[in-house]
């Protein structure tokens, strides 16, 4: 069985620090409260010695922390710091401090100012002193410490591995590897990862914390629990410092279908998604994986064909999950471009409610392609205007004017065919049965093989039609050819829905 990930959520501290307007202490609860349902291991609650406002929030959320969660504050590598953080979260029963110094022979050179050896000594006595301190307030308390620029020490990486082990038998129980700048492939980051595992003793837990300057930093979250990073930091709608931290969604879902077990309510992810987006003020990119309005999606008509019929099943033939596991209610959603085809006017039109067959649907996508041409993506509304035309006004040679009941036997039909003007009285059992019987004598016999009637929800067709007749006709050729009609009363209901299947049969009278 493969181990259980550690998420140490990092929306309060990396995420809110790179906000144009930092969360006030009461967002900061909101957000710490969804991560608590969200079901995450740890929260790095921010950095205390950054502002009394800091202090004052980080303090507030390991007061109110359930026993269970480890509350992390961030300290740089020097005293003043290291003892703000002890203070902020003394009240919670898991309290970490996290020490931190940056270790890239670039950094260490031209931001530091300071020789590897005096950086070595520096994070060594960060770690003793902050171990000294955690002591103080809670004997299980732990100390993590990160290799700022770890992604860049490739070159010194034995001067890393090395330093490790003495932070380690300083008091570190949690190393973190975080990729401060992803500049490089995910491979490279990854094999380092695995390189420091394997020199640390394995009841060291090593994290991982990448940005996403290149977009990889999913990826590399992902490969690197499957290199031996157990703590996973990652941040909600993968806010964070400029391109932002790993997305703790797309982590979760990735891993979740690898098999491994998530600890997390996967279920909340879209809500919590929203409630954070709208508390940023950072919007959801339209193709965000997962979360994006757009992420579920279909335009072209071959994917169309897929999903419609995957769509019940768990995998689907063009998303990466059913919907459902992420708490999404709104499904896969069909578009109409000039890309699309009939299974989306049969989604979209039978979505909204309206009574289409695919044969229909076949036969209207032309004219719904042909203004996608020129429009893009359609709305629902004009597709909808186009199936009305198109299925409940056919144009053709055949136009009625009025069919009237005169007695009870006896109706009067008027209409024209092209130009000719036909006016004429019918007996029947019926208007059906009367309205064929007045075109076979003007010299147009239709075979009708079933009808049927339905009232209609005025709430969807408007109070202007309240019933619908469907008809199947033979056409000259044999095939089946269905047509409606709608309108206040069936009489004319079925009468225009008689006309609508002339139009459509193309009938052959010249
Ligand atoms: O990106 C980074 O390196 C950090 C450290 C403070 C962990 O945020
Ligand atoms: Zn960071």
């Amino acid at each position: 069985m493969k181990r259980q990930p550690f998420f140490y959520d990092i929306t309060l501290r990396d995420g809110n620090q790179s906000l144009k307007k930092p969360w006030n202490l009461q967002e900061k609860e909101f957000i710490f409260n969804k991560l608590i349902d969200f079901g995450v291991q740890a929260v790095e609650a921010g950095f205390p010695a950054a502002s009394e406002m800091d202090f004052e929030a980080v303090e507030r959320l390991a007061q109110i922390a359930p026993k269970n969660l480890v509350i992390s504050a961030l300290a740089r590598a020097v005293e003043k710091d290291i003892l703000k953080a002890a203070e902020a979260i003394k009240a919670c029963e898991k309290p970490r401090i996290h020490t931190f110094i940056a270790m890239s022979p670039f950094n260490m050179k031209y931001v530091l100012n300071k020789q590897p050896a005096e950086v070595r000594k520096t994070a060594i006595e960060a770690v003793k002193f902050a171990s000294e301190q955690i002591k103080k307030i809670n004997k299980k308390g732990e100390i993590q410490f990160s290799v700022e620029h770890f992604g860049d020490c490739s070159e010194n990486l034995d001067y890393v591995i090395d330093t490790l082990k003495d932070v380690v038998q300083a008091g570190a129980n949690v190393i973190n590897l975080p990729n401060t700048v992803e500049r490089t492939r995910v491979k490279t980051f990854v094999d380092m990862v695995e390189k420091v595992y394997n020199a640390l003793p394995k009841d060291i837990m090593i994290a991982v914390h990448c940005h996403n300057d290149l977009g990889m930093a999913t990826a590399a979250t992902v490969e690197s629990y499957f290199a031996g990073a157990t703590q996973l930091e990652c941040c909600l709608n993968g806010l964070g410092e400029r391109a932002g931290n790993t997305n703790i969604y797309e982590v979760a879902v990735a891993l979740h279908n690898s098999g491994v077990d998530v600890p997390l309510n996967l279920g909340e992810i879209y809500e919590l998604a929203l409630f954070t987006a709208d508390l940023s003020k950072v919007a959801i990119p339209e193709k965000a994986p997962l979360t994006g309005p757009e992420a579920l999606a279909h335009r072209s008509g071959i994917h169309q064909d897929g999903a419609v019929k995957t769509k019940d099943m768990e995998k689907g033939a063009y998303r990466p999950i059913h919907p459902s596991l992420i708490g999404r209610k709104d499904d896969e959603k069909i578009g109409f471009t000039s890309q699309s085809g009939k299974t989306a006017v049969f989604e979209i039109i039978s979505a909204a409610g309206y009574p289409i067959t695919i044969q229909e649907a076949v036969r209207i996508t032309p004219v719904v392609k042909e203004a996608a041409e020129k429009a893009g993506e359609l709305p629902t509304r004009n597709i909808i205007d186009i199936y009305f035309n198109e299925v409940f006004n056919v144009k053709g040679d055949f136009k009625l004017v009025s069919f009237e009941k005169l007695s009870e036997k006896v109706f009067n039909l008027k209409f024209f065919h092209k130009t000719e003007f036909f006016d004429i009285n019918a007996n029947g059992n019926g208007p059906l049965d009367a309205c064929l019987s007045a075109l076979n004598q003007a010299g147009f016999p239709q075979k009708l093989v079933d009808y049927e009637q339905y009232a209609l929800d005025g709430e969807i067709f408007g109070s202007g039609a309240s019933a619908m007749t469907v008809i199947h006709f033979k056409d000259l050729d044999g095939k089946t050819i269905i047509a409606r009609g709608k309108d206040e009363n069936t009489l004319n209901a079925n009468v225009k829905a008689i006309f609508n299947g002339l139009n459509l049969m193309n009938h052959k009278t010249n």
